[in-house]
């Protein structure tokens, strides 16, 4: 795929003119042009090559190799040399005392490589994978409303089933330069990003999600790109990385779970090795207004609210994308969000489905009518697809629909209590202001666009 630039135009908004071909890719045994100026003995991160990008022989995920990103990072000198030029100049690397050494946790006080915090918005670069997700777009937009520098990676063509051609990616992600790239090949990503010759990489915001749900695709997308995400913005300098994953990989029953809680963890051990040139944030956001919203148009047809046995089975706390990318965004700056993982929902009390048709039938000003489907029909239909994958095995993304329908039929998006192993309403924080409420009203009046599920329909 062709790399092409657009730098970012807030005063016009005809597509920005693209820079020539980028440089040549450099070697991958010489340093990168970007930091010659630093250390032009630097040598690149070969090691970190071996990711999980689609060039791997090895499939995705189940990789028996140990990754020890964290003492590459640490050793590596291009990041050494980052960590040094963004600390002030009496601190150096390796002595300060708030340094989490390889032994302690890496909840540890933030180390001087994460000192683009003491910056003005308008001096750190923030690279965006994902950036024309449904979160991604906001996010971007939130950076960019911030003054933030963004960088954001898209594809040629974005957007439900590729409905979005360079010009209209261009035009939804305005005031941020926009990278056309490939995220699940490394070699292309690196290239990318090194290829626009901007500041420094300071911080990636991955908002990277499979948009089909389906296996290979999950584990490609949500592990293996995600990690291609982290080596590429660490090999330009990035010193945090802001992941948004989802509450659900608590209980992690389903492929992309796995393949998000696979990451996390190697997240967590590269920063915990890292000496502290590497923080992270984890966003584990409940439910999204988009997947509670499918039913609203039906309901005001005159048709019933459809939900699994008593309607009780599962609750969440919505957040929006407002408030979501609000709340991702602050990741980037705040200190008391760095090495943790963020639980997050919207305001007001946990709903469950039952509620929320109560809610939608009272303002339609409807008398309520439910439909009632007793779970064990999931359960049956999930038993045939699992019988049926063994004959065709092509059928293996079905029987995995299937099982991620069951799991939001039934599962609260809620933290799981790890004291009494229930979900637990009073330990989700609430973050924001836009309510279902508010939310059903406008679907109500405005219906669903800029709601649309994804491929697969079921989020
Ligand atoms: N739905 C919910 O209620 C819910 C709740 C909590 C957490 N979450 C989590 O939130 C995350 C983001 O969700 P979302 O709804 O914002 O996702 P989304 O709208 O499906 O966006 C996915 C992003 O990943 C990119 N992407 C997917 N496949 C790609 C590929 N092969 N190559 C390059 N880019 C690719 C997409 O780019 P293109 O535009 O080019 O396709 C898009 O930017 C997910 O991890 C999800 O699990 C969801």
């Amino acid at each position: 795929m062709a790399l092409r630039f657009h730098r970012p135009s807030l005063l016009h908004h005809q597509p920005p003119q693209c820079p020539p071909k980028p440089a040549p890719r450099r070697p991958l045994s010489s340093p990168p042009h970007y930091f010659s100026s630093y250390t032009p003995t630097a040598t690149p991160p070969t090691p970190l090559l071996m990711s999980g990008s689609s060039a791997s022989s090895e499939p995705l995920g189940t990789s028996t190799r140990r990754w020890s990103w964290g003492r590459r990072l640490r050793t590596h000198p291009q990041l050494a040399v980052k960590a040094a030029s963004s600390a002030p100049a009496h601190i150096q690397v390796g002595d300060n005392p708030n340094n989490p050494t390889e032994d302690s946790p890496s909840s540890a006080a933030p180390s001087p490589a994460v000192s683009f915090r003491s910056r003005e918005p308008k001096d750190v670069t923030v690279v965006v994978t994902g950036s024309t997700g449904y979160i991604g777009k906001f996010v971007v937009r939130e950076l960019v409303r911030r003054g933030f520098n963004v960088v954001a990676v898209a594809r040629e063509r974005s957007g439900i089933r590729a409905r979005n051609d360079r010009e209209k990616t261009v035009q939804e992600l305005r005031g941020a330069t926009v990278c056309f790239s490939d995220v699940t090949d490394l070699d292309i990503l690196q290239g990318s990003l090194e290829g626009f010759g901007g500041a420094p990489v300071d911080v990636v915001v991955c908002c990277l999600a499979s948009r089909s749900g389906g296996i290979k695709d999950s584990w490609q997308i949500d592990y293996g790109a995600t990690k291609n995400s982290l080596v590429a913005g660490c090999g330009r300098g990035a010193a945090h990385f802001v992941l948004l994953s989802a509450i659900c990989v608590q209980k992690p029953l389903l492929e992309f779970q796995r393949a998000k809680l696979k990451f996390e963890a190697e997240l967590e051990e590269a920063a915990l090795s890292s000496g502290g040139s590497l923080t992270y944030s984890i966003v584990r956001p409940t439910a999204f207004f988009k997947s509670l919203g499918g039913q609203v148009e039906i309901v005001k047809d005159g048709k019933p609210y459809v939900m699994f046995g008593d309607g009780k089975l599962c609750a969440c706390k919505p957040i929006s994308e407002e408030d979501l990318a609000s709340f991702i965004v602050d990741c980037v700056m705040d200190d008391d969000k760095i090495n943790k993982i963020l639980p997050i929902g919207g305001p007001g009390k946990a709903l469950t489905p039952l509620e929320q048709g109560e809610m939608l039938f009272r303002l339609l000003g409807k008398e309520p009518k439910f439909l009632k489907v007793p779970i064990g029909v999931m359960d049956f239909a999930i038993g045939v697809l699992d019988f049926l994958v063994k004959i065709f095995p092509s059928l293996e993304d079905a029987a995995e629909f299937g099982k991620i329908g069951r799991y939001y039929a039934a599962e609260s998006m809620l933290v799981l209590d790890p004291e009494t192993g229930e979900y637990s309403a009073e330990k989700t924080p609430s973050y924001g202001k836009d309510t279902l409420e508010e939310f059903f009203k406008r679907v109500i009046r405005e219906g669903m666009a800029g709601q649309e599920l994804g491929e697969q329909s079921i989020f």
